[in-house]
């Protein structure tokens, strides 16, 4: 019998917004997986950290940095291979995956190679964008108002169609492309709304209305843009 294969979700960053699921498979897993960016420390290992045994075995996914998508995906093929001898050998794959895993997670990446021959069993988690929203104590949306979520990464042009006639708006992977997203909010007078949050629910978040955000925004930062309407007004 071969073993399962969980993508677990570990939430934003704050260990106590994992789900109890969560915990009791990291804590009950003999091997565990994660990816990380070529050269530095994995963020979802950081967070599952209380959980895991000290005799666990660890499969190490090691992206490379790379614009292209050739050397990420030999990563993943290898990643696949390794936790599929582990899943012949009938042994369960905890793989640890930031926020929710089928929420621009890269567990996607392993889900797609694994996922036809072996069982396996998604845990959801807290998404960095709810996280956010209750940074700010702002609700996201209400009624019948549509919530957008856009990666920053797009072309500008296409950035700025996507924002104009959007209700609420969250926008992921700030990062490097923080000067592009400020122009187009500008562009369409919507920087009033829009507020800046960077490594939500870790000591160091930080929060702030997104015309006094730093220059510089790390990978691990979000905008959103709310109205802020009451609903029962
Ligand atoms: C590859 S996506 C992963 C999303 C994750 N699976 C989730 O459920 O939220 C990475 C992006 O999520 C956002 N993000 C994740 N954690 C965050 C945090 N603690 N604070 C702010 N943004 C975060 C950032 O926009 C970041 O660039």
């Amino acid at each position: 019998m071969s073993g399962v294969l969980y993508g677990v979700g570990l939430g934003p960053g704050d260990p106590e917004l994992m789900t109890l699921k969560a915990y009791r498979l990291i804590s009950n897993a003999k091997v565990i997986a994660y990816p990380t960016l070529e050269g530095s420390e994995s963020f979802a290992r950081s967070i599952a950290l209380d959980a895991i045994q000290t005799d666990v075995e660890e499969i190490i996914v090691n992206i490379p940095m790379s614009v292209e998508r050739g050397p990420a995906q030999a990563a993943y093929d290898l990643g696949a291979l390794m936790i599929a001898e582990k899943l012949d050998d009938g042994k369960d794959v905890v793989v640890l995956c930031e926020g929710d895993p089928f929420f621009y997670g890269s567990f996607m990446y392993l889900f797609s190679r694994l996922s036809e021959k072996y069982k396996c069993e998604i845990v959801p988690g807290v998404t960095s964008v709810t996280a956010c929203a209750a940074s700010i104590a702002t609700p996201l949306t209400a009624r019948n108002e549509v919530l957008t979520i856009i990666p920053g990464p797009i072309d500008e042009d296409l950035l700025e169609q996507r924002i104009a006639g959007s209700e609420a708006i969250a926008i992921m992977k700030v990062g490097r492309h923080l000067a592009k997203i400020c122009r187009v909010l500008e562009k369409l007078d919507l920087i009033k709304y829009a507020q800046y949050i960077e490594r939500a629910t870790l000591p160091n978040e930080l929060v702030l209305p997104l015309s006094a955000a730093p220059k510089k925004a790390p990978y691990f930062s979000m905008i959103l843009v709310t109205k802020g309407n009451d609903p029962w007004l």
